[in-house]
């Protein structure tokens, strides 16, 4: 039987990656968003696709969208900047993943697999980044994004289902290399960066491993 996801921040540049390269692999995928019309037109295989429109933080959308129960969800929201940039102050709220985390918990049950794109830099990893990225951040509402970045990891620390946390490195758009960028345990040296594309591939590689407990990967290319 064919693995059934749900992904949220299918919108995103990460979300949308998710969901075509999941379509192409023949997964059914259910997607919450707010606004239908930012999923792309040409996704493959939009009969594996069912759409939910709705907040992303409203326990009956969310409710909706994990019903009936998926193997997976797939959490790859993140802050909007309000002209596409950190320097330029958030779009709307500014606590989206982890108000997207609660609203999802009570409506899972404790066999479906949760995995959540996070960053590196969020939590104990904020020692690995380079000085530079640190005060990038520090100076912009990239740290609010890292913070309840953070607050989406405490909330599934505790919880009984599986997880899998994957932090990823400086985000890129372009072709993806095809191959696993799971740097897990690896040094980062300079500014690494990760393609898109190859981070959508291991979020759906976690969705379907059969892994108990939580853990958290790196990913970097
Ligand atoms: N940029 C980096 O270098 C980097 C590095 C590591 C990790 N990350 C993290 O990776 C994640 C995904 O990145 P990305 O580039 O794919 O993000 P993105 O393109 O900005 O996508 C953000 C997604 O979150 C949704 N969203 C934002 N605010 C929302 C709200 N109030 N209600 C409902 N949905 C909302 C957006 O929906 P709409 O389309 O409806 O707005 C969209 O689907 C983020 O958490 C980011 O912090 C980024």
């Amino acid at each position: 039987m064919s693995i059934r996801i749900t992904v949220l921040g299918a919108t995103g540049r990460v979300g949308a990656l998710v969901v075509r390269q999941a379509l192409a692999q023949g997964r059914q995928v259910t997607v919450l968003v707010r606004d239908a019309g930012r999923l792309p037109a040409d996704l493959p295989g939009r009969s594996g696709l069912r759409v939910v429109t709705g907040q992303i933080d409203d326990p009956v959308a969310v409710a909706e969208a994990v019903s009936p129960a998926p193997d997976a969800v797939v959490v790859c929201a993140g802050l909007r900047y309000r002209r596409g940039h950190p320097w330029s102050g958030v779009a709307g709220r500014s606590d989206v993943v982890p108000a997207a985390v609660r609203a999802l918990l009570p409506a899972v049950p404790p066999s479906t697999r949760l995995v959540l794109l996070s960053a590196v830099g969020v939590g104990e990893s904020w020692q690995r980044l380079p000085w530079i990225a640190r005060a990038v951040i520090g100076t912009s509402s990239l740290r609010t994004a890292y913070r309840q970045l953070g607050a989406a990891e405490r909330l599934l620390a505790g919880v009984p289902n599986p997880v899998t946390v994957v932090r990823a490195v400086t985000l890129t758009d372009g072709p993806g290399s095809g191959r696993t960028v799971n740097a897990t345990g690896r040094p980062l040296r300079g500014n690494p960066t990760v393609p898109r594309a190859d981070v959508a591939a291991l979020l759906l590689d976690c969705s379907a491993e059969a892994h108990q407990g939580s853990r958290v990967l790196v990913a970097a290319a």
